[in-house]
Formats: C-alpha cells, structure tokens, sequence
C-alpha cells in the first residue's frame, strides 16, 4: 500500500483514476479538505470504491450499512447537534478519570493470557480491552461484552463496502440482531439510569425535546464501530510493528515513558484507518484542479501521513520521531475522531503493561493480514508471552 500511496501522491497533489474517482495522497490537501467547509460527508449514492475496483463491489449502495445514520454521515447543523451529545464523554477530565479503569483492564486481560503455549494476540487481547472500555462507557453489562463484540466486527468489517452474499446477510441480520437489543436496553434504562453515555442520552434535552430513538440508537453504533476495531488494530499494528523493529523494541523496554509516542508513531506508520471520504458542496479549486460540486474526494489518510513534505525519513518507524504526533489517522477538522483521546489512553496503557510483563514476547507464526481496504491491520497474531528479557 505504502507504494501505490506514493504512486498516488507523485502523479500530483489531487488525481483522477482512470474509472473517474479523486484521490489525494499529499498531506498538505488532505488536512485542507477535512477542514475547509465546502466540502461535506453527505452519504454518497453509491460505494466510491466501485469506481477504483468494480467487480469487487456486490451492493454498490453505501446506505445500507447503519454508520450512515450517524453522525460520523452527517454536516452541520444535523451533525453539530449530535456530536455535542456525546462530548462530555470525552473531555480531558472524563478520560482522566477513566485512566483507573483502562488500566485494570489491561491488568486483569494480561493476567488471564496463556503463557505455556502460543496464544492469538489480536482475539485474546487486543480485541478484549476496547469492547470492555466501550461498554463500560455505553453501560452495557459483562455478559453482552461477547455479543457486542461479534457486532462491532461485523459491522467494522462491512465499512468499506459489502462484496459478497454472506457478508451481506451477516450485515443485515446483525442489524436486526442490534435492533431488539437497543429495544430491550433502552427500555431498561429508562427504568434503570446508570452513569454511562446511554442513560446520558435518554436523558439529554435537543431544544427542549428528547433525542430521537433514531438517533439515539445510531450515536451507540457509532461509539461501537468508530471505537472497536479501529483501537483492535491500533493494539495489534503496535505489538506487530514493535515485534519486527527489535531496536525500537529495546529503546521502548528501557523507556516505557515513550509509550505515548509509541502510539503516535505506530498511528502514523500503520494507520488502523487508511482513508476517508468528502463530497464538493459546491464548486471548488483545490490544488489548482477544479472539482465540480457533488464531486468525491478519496483521502489517503495513511499516505498522508507518508508524507516526505512533512516526516522526513517518513518510512523509518522511529518511536522518538518528535513530530510523530502531526500524523492524520483521527482525520481533522469538525470530524476529527471524538474518541482520539480515549484511543491515545487504551494504546499507551496496553503496550506500556504487555511489554513490562512480557518483554520477550515473540512471534510464533506468520500474522494473517485483515481483508478490509479501510481498517488496516492484522487479523490473527500468533505469539509467545515470555516474561525474561
Ligand atoms: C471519527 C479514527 C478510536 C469515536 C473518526 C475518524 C477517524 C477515526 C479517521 C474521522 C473520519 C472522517 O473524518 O471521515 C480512529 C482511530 C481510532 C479511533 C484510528 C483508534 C486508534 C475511536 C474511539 C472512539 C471513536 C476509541 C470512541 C469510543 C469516533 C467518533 C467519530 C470518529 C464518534 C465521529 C466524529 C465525527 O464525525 O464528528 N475516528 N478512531 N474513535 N471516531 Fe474515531
């Protein structure tokens, strides 16, 4: 990927493909378009990837997967007001107080890894911290964690598109699956407030009237699916990429205060989200190419952030790099990830506590590379926890 990104970015700052999509791997567009306000997210009409790729496409209708409903698909006003909702969650005094909590996850998953055997990194921990800190956050009991969790992966794996039969019925059932489900539980909740974002919504007041059940239901998806595998892989691109850069490795042993540029570095040179969308609102110059209104945009989050304008020896993984944290992988602008800081939080306590404990955690296999265009990653990682150094 990285070498098509540079492909894409050497034929100039915003190019058309031959089937006709705009695309831009240059970080100085990229971080312009997320932020200037002629551009939207309005839901395209069709799956933009279909005109890189066609055959690989089965359902070309983007609107049929529920993130659409959200607010992640939504301009201002419509966006604004939504957005505003769950803010509070997320403040930097909110995540600090839930530092405590992150941490005794990570402690209480470390504990419970196999170390006489070799384990699959990604389902036995890097899948577990963030299902567990999301459903804390939402007030969603322990035994629905498992559930939740096939959930937030279906519906992770079927962001970018829906290519096969089964995958679609997988979608649609889960959809329907999450329908009783957010039924049950907000009729629960009423009863039953607890702190957590949920009751926090039932409770919230829009110009003096209630959230709409809609929106409601479609804020929690959002929290499921922007915040599950997009930390999953953030977790596993760590590990993996820690694994293969031994020097680095050491550096981090010694020093695990760099944990927090750890993550940013990994977020910069494997970023778990490769791309985003925008749509021209109305007739724009960019780079000195006219993009007529309605036209899309692919930005190449993760060429962005290969970037040699802006991260000098850009493909050298370097947990010291001092501009690391520049990179584009929460995007920017009004739609810059929500949950960033959480993310940051999950990332640095799981690496820093899994490499204290094991720092001669090695590979034990081949890692099997994900499917998905968009959530870039690992889908299983075999490895040895050993204690010793
Ligand atoms: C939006 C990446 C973790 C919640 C976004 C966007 C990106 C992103 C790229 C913006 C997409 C766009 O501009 O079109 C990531 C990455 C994560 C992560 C790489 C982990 C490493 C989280 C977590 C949460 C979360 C943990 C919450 C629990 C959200 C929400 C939005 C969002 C609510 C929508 C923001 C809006 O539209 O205003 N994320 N995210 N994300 N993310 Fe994250």
């Amino acid at each position: 990927l990285p070498r098509w990104y540079d492909a894409v970015r050497q034929a100039g700052p915003v190019v058309r493909s031959r089937l006709g999509l705009w695309a831009s791997a240059s970080y100085p567009v990229v971080s312009e378009v997320v932020r200037d306000n002629r551009f939207g997210v309005v839901p395209l009409p069709e799956d933009p990837w279909t005109r890189l790729r066609p055959r690989e496409a089965l359902s070309t209708d983007s609107s049929i997967h529920p993130i659409n409903d959200s607010f992640l698909s939504k301009d201002p006003p419509d966006h604004t007001r939504l957005r505003r909702l769950a803010a509070p969650w997320f403040t930097p005094r909110a995540l600090r107080e839930r530092v405590g909590r992150v941490e005794q996850v990570v402690e209480r998953d470390l504990d419970r890894l196999d170390t006489s055997r070799p384990i699959d990194l990604i389902t036995e921990f890097a899948v577990r911290v963030p299902i567990q800190v999301i459903c804390d956050l939402l007030g969603i009991a322990e035994p629905q964690h498992e559930r939740f969790a096939r959930w937030g992966q279906v519906l992770g794996r079927t962001l970018d598109g829906v290519r096969t039969v089964r995958e679609l019925r997988w979608l649609q059932q889960t959809v329907a699956e999450m329908g009783t489900f957010f039924d049950e539980l907000l009729a629960h909740k009423r009863q039953h407030p607890g702190d957590d974002v949920m009751s926090d919504l039932l409770a919230a007041r829009v110009d003096g009237a209630p959230v709409g059940p809609a929106d409601l239901v479609a804020t929690t998806q959002l929290l499921l699916v922007a915040g599950f595998e997009t930390t999953v892989n953030l977790i596993g691109n760590g590990v993996l990429t820690l694994l293969s850069h031994p020097r680095e490795k050491q550096r981090f042993l010694a020093n695990p205060d760099l944990a927090d540029n750890v993550v940013e570095e990994v977020l910069r040179y494997e970023s778990p989200v490769q791309f985003t969308m925008r749509v021209a609102k109305e007739d724009v110059t960019l780079a000195g190419t006219l993009l007529r209104r309605h036209t899309p945009v692919l930005l190449l989050l993760s060429g962005a952030n290969r970037d040699p304008a802006v991260f000098a020896d850009r493909n050298r993984f370097d947990i010291g790099r001092e501009n690391a944290r520049d990179h584009l992988s929460f995007s920017g602008g009004i739609h810059y990830c929500l949950g960033a800081g959480l993310a940051r939080i999950e990332g640095a306590v799981a690496l820093r506590a899994l490499f204290q404990r094991f720092p001669a955690l090695e590979l034990a296999g081949a890692p099997r590379p994900r499917s998905s265009r968009l959530i870039h990653g690992v889908g299983s990682l075999p490895v040895r926890c050993i204690a010793g150094r």
